[in-house]
């Protein structure tokens, strides 16, 4: 995940996103298995090339759907070929955002913020129109890494979260990463 920084990082580095080795350094199971029920539906912010999506996608089963949201089509066209690849393709919707605005139209049961709010511009619009998709008892899971991210920086965007509606609930432990479980305040 080198220089993926503050700025946002290029579908041309998204191989360091989608190595085998990272099955085990954040197996997504382990990180977030608790929260995904079958049948519910869960959203991907800033999915990459899908490493997570497509494990969302098994955990929500034939009648659940992940809604995979990236600002490059790059990076979404990967996960389409890699979801179908997979047999998930009819699980997994995916959906163009912009840089300001993620613009999808359905209330989800969990959302994951894996890696990626350091790259949006402005976070309390991004985390005020997340909170704005939560199901009244969702949960968001944002995890940052700690080479980018100092705890000062995740501190500050802890309270950014706040201000846009949310609630810390637990502070799960994720490898080489900070993370937070929110619900709506
Ligand atoms: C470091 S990658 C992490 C990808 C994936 N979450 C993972 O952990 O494998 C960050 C991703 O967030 C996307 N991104 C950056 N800013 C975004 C925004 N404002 N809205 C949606 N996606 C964004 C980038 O295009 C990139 O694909």
């Amino acid at each position: 995940m080198a220089n993926c920084s503050t700025d946002v990082c290029s579908y041309k580095r998204a191989w360091a996103l989608d190595t085998r080795i990272r099955n085990y350094i954040h197996d997504p199971y382990k990180i977030f298995g608790d929260y995904i029920k079958e049948g519910q539906t869960a959203l991907d912010l800033g999915c990459g090339p899908g490493f997570f999506s497509l494990a969302m996608a098994e955990m929500v089963g034939e009648k659940g759907r992940v809604i995979s949201v990236d600002i490059q089509e790059e990076m979404l066209q990967m996960l389409r070929d890699k979801s179908e690849r997979a047999g998930l393709k009819s699980r997994i919707i995916p959906h163009k955002s912009q840089p300001d605005k993620i613009g999808i139209s359905e209330m989800v049961d969990f959302a994951l913020a894996f890696y990626m709010v350091h790259e949006v511009p402005d976070k309390k619009n991004f985390l005020s129109e997340v909170v704005s998709y939560l199901k009244p008892d969702g949960k968001l899971l944002i995890v940052e890494p700690k080479f980018h991210v100092s705890k000062p920086d995740f501190d500050s965007t802890l309270k950014v979260a706040q201000s846009a509606g949310l609630k810390q609930i637990s502070e799960p432990k994720v490898l080489f990463s900070r993370a937070a479980l929110l619900i709506k305040a």
